[in-house]
């Protein structure tokens, strides 16, 4: 193995970096620049167990503004049939392997077969094994700021993420970001010019909340036609008018995709959010049945625990309650908004329950609310230290966090209201 700069350096930046015995690329798992190719230390809003112990609190005394969940869930009917089924056999009994019965619901729930289904223990635990099946030592197209997951699969599976603004975003240093400034036609150029084997994308985004439509989304496709896309629609059902690209999995013309030119597109639904199954671990991707067997072949077994498949067939039943629930949230949500306007903040606009607000320095902010028991998400990780991203509660609990923040004498630096420029 020779020592020489990586032939790939303008994609993934690297300085000098051995050569593999391939092509020529960087040999991630032989040499890999810690600050660059390692996975952030996972952080995510959700509860850190470490953290509550140090600060001496119960997860349950706590509440939960960083975590993107529907605070409404899960269905009475889901905690009704668990608590009915669970029994010793019902526990000592391994899972059916496949999930068959869940994808067949989940299949007949988007009009597509059960081959073209497969469940995971959350999506995280898909994303990796996507970037496992179709990463290594590839190019994956990552737009951002986004969920960190798409990022660390990619990188641990030996590939190479490549962060490309999102329309609405720009770059301001090499991982931070900043509202305005891309174009949808200048994030397809970057496309284009990156020539990813991968697209993540995020819709509506985490932690932004915006929320492309199908014109848009196939606009963007158009920059990295042969690319395997890969759309995550975890919070799709929170949004007023929700759309899917599960349409377009199957190839065909119907979606305007033309797949004949690449191998399409997989979507990724999570079911720990909307119906509020976190811990449990249940989400599932859609794609072309060839995608999803070669994907099963490298599933450990029995990934999907019992009692989740059975949560995931009862809350299939639930999509009046899902409705009703997410609606009252659009309602907590300008509320909390308006109240945090009347407080002097200026909240980023939200297709969805969570939305970015501009604080000045985020992890002061969250230290702050954490005195009060009160979990904000400080989003640094996502390249933006300046914000905090709020995920809306029922109205009491709303009302806590305002209260709190209304004592906040540290008032954010204004940020324009207007991201997305979606001129073409
Ligand atoms: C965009 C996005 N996709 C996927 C996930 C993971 O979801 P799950 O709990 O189903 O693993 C998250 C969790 O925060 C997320 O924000």
């Amino acid at each position: 193995m020779a020592e020489s700069p990586c032939k790939w350096r303008a994609a993934c930046r690297c300085d000098s970096i051995l050569r593999d015995s391939l092509d020529g690329r960087c040999a991630p798992f032989t040499v890999r620049k810690p600050d660059l190719e390692m996975p952030t230390t996972s952080i995510h809003g959700t509860p850190d167990y470490a953290e509550l112990d140090a600060l001496g609190l119960d997860p349950s005394e706590v509440i939960y503004f960083s975590s993107n969940i529907n605070p409404y869930g899960p269905p009475a009917s889901v905690v009704e049939a668990v608590q009915d089924e669970i029994s010793r056999s019902f526990l000592a009994r391994y899972p059916d392997s496949r999930s068959q019965r869940l994808r067949e619901k989940i299949g007949a729930y988007h009009g597509l077969p059960p081959d073209a289904v497969l469940v995971g223990n959350g999506t995280a635990d898909l994303i990796w094994l996507l970037a496992h099946a179709y990463g290594f030592q590839r190019h994956a197209a990552i737009l951002s700021p986004t969920f960190s997951e798409y990022a660390d699969g990619v990188i641990m599976a030996g590939g190479h993420p490549i962060r490309l603004p999102l329309p609405g975003w720009h770059r301001i240093r090499r991982r931070s970001y900043a509202p305005g400034g891309t174009t949808l036609a200048q994030t397809r150029q970057a496309l284009e010019t990156s020539s990813p084997w991968l697209v993540f994308i995020c819709n509506p985004n985490n932690p932004s909340g915006e929320y492309l439509s199908p014109g848009e989304m196939r606009y963007l496709w158009e920059g990295a036609p042969n690319a395997l896309w890969v759309i995550d629609e975890a919070y799709a059902e929170f949004t007023e008018d929700p759309w899917s690209a599960a349409q377009w999995v199957m190839g065909g013309r119907n979606g305007n995709l033309d797949r004949a030119r690449g191998p399409g597109c997989v979507v990724l639904r999570s079911m720990t959010k909307d119906f509020a199954l976190g811990g449990l671990r249940l989400g599932y991707l859609l794609a072309a049945p060839s995608i999803v067997e070669r994907l099963q072949q490298m599933q450990p077994p029995w990934s999907v625990n019992g009692v989740a498949q059975l949560a995931g067939l009862v809350a299939l039943d639930e999509m009046d309650w899902r409705e009703e629930t997410t609606t009252r949230l659009r309602r907590d949500l300008r509320d909390l908004q308006d109240g945090l306007r009347a407080c002097g903040y200026a909240p980023l606009p939200t297709t969805v329950s969570y939305f970015l607000l501009p604080v000045g320095d985020a992890k002061s902010i969250r230290d702050r609310l954490v005195v009060e028991r009160l979990f904000v998400r400080d989003c640094t990780s996502f390249g933006l230290p300046e914000h905090i991203r709020i995920a809306v509660r029922p109205p009491d609990e709303n009302a806590r966090l305002l209260e709190a923040m209304a004592q906040i004498d540290h008032l954010p630096t204004r940020q324009p209201d207007s991201r997305v420029n979606n001129n073409h």
